[in-house]
């Protein structure tokens, strides 16, 4: 089944992150390349079932290279987790001729194109689009880069109000099921510690790295705190480590969805450019429920199961490295 789509459908979903415009982008002037019909469809899945769907053309995506954020919104849809609102989502997909679909964005996303995919045999293909790089298939998925940009400008920032009064910081970071930011911006921000969700590392490591800290008599201290880690709330950790080290004056910071934000970085908005051609291109080469990622600079294909599969990617080698410098 080659080159018979006409017509394209693409969404973002999920949690936005910065460089879905420029997959965006990417995906509508691709296929006006191919001369295909393409139309948007807002706030994601909620939009599909809401019929919030209008044409796009190439002068459509213009200037949105370089913007976070969504021009075509983003949702967590309850209602297309049930089958009355897949239904109605064909349905209007069916009025307006949309014969194949491109999804950008994280594990929910691809969850719910894969159910689509097979009970309405629709061809649908998917671009990571999560700063939280949590998906297999792709070395990087698009924001990531740009989150962990966001979050060392932040840290660096930290660091110096911290060596002027000599504090112990948390700075909690996003990541509900993953690690991936905490531990790169700890290993690029020269964290003492980070603390990860896929690690079921005991309050004693911590402290032990701390006092390892207070040994080699460092001034600052700056602890990266991954939001779905399993020791606790930033708060209840930094509470717990008060009661050990009470004479350490110490901060939290949660930085929170300013991670989302701003520009997307020109390793993003590179990545994204190159999987929403791959998407559109692929579609017309009869591909389907799959992910498009970028594996050693290939373009690679993962069906949507297994790119959602939770297993950690973490890398256990950054881990060392990391412990080996924040002495
Ligand atoms: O999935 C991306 C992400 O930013 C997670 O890191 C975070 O836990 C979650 O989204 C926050 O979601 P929301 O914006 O819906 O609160």
């Amino acid at each position: 089944m080659k080159n018979t789509i006409k017509t394209i459908g693409v969404l973002t979903s999920g949690g936005d992150a910065p460089g879905m415009n420029a997959a965006i982008r990417a995906v509508v002037r691709c296929a006006k390349f191919y001369q295909l019909n393409v139309f948007g469809i807002y706030e994601g899945y909620q939009g599909l079932i809401e019929d919030s769907i209008k044409p796009l053309d190439a002068r459509s995506v213009k200037n949105i290279l370089s913007r976070g954020g969504t021009v075509l919104k983003s949702s967590r849809s309850e209602g297309f987790k049930t089958k009355a609102g897949r239904e109605k989502a064909y349905n209007n997909l069916k009025k307006y001729g949309i014969d194949a679909l491109v999804i950008i964005g994280g594990n929910g996303t691809f969850t719910g194109g894969m159910y689509f995919s097979e009970e309405f045999d629709l061809p649908v293909m998917g671009l990571p689009g999560t700063i939280d790089n949590d998906l297999h298939g792709t070395d990087f998925t698009i924001g990531f880069d740009s989150a962990s940009n966001v979050v060392v400008d932040a840290v660096d920032k930290i660091r110096d109000t911290a060596e002027s009064h000599n504090r112990l910081f948390f700075v909690e970071v996003m990541g509900r099921d993953s690690g991936f930011i905490a531990l790169h911006t700890g290993l690029a921000s020269g964290a003492l510690d980070v603390v990860l969700p896929e690690e079921s590392q005991p309050m004693e490591d911590l402290l032990f790295e701390l006092q390892k800290g207070e040994d080699n008599q460092k001034t600052n201290k700056l602890i990266i705190v991954s939001e779905g880690n399993k020791l606790g709330s930033t708060m209840e950790i930094a509470e717990a480590v008060r009661q050990k080290f009470p004479h350490l004056e110490s901060k939290v910071t949660i930085l929170g969805h300013l991670q989302r934000g701003g520009a997307p970085t020109c390793s993003d908005r590179i990545l994204a450019s190159h999987l929403g051609v791959a998407a559109v291109e692929s579609l017309r080469q009869g591909r389907t429920k799959e992910m498009v990622g970028m594996i050693n600079g290939k373009i690679t294909f993962t069906p949507f199961q297994e790119a959602i599969a939770q297993q950690s990617r973490i890398d256990e080698e950054l881990i060392r490295i990391s412990k080996i410098l924040s002495t």
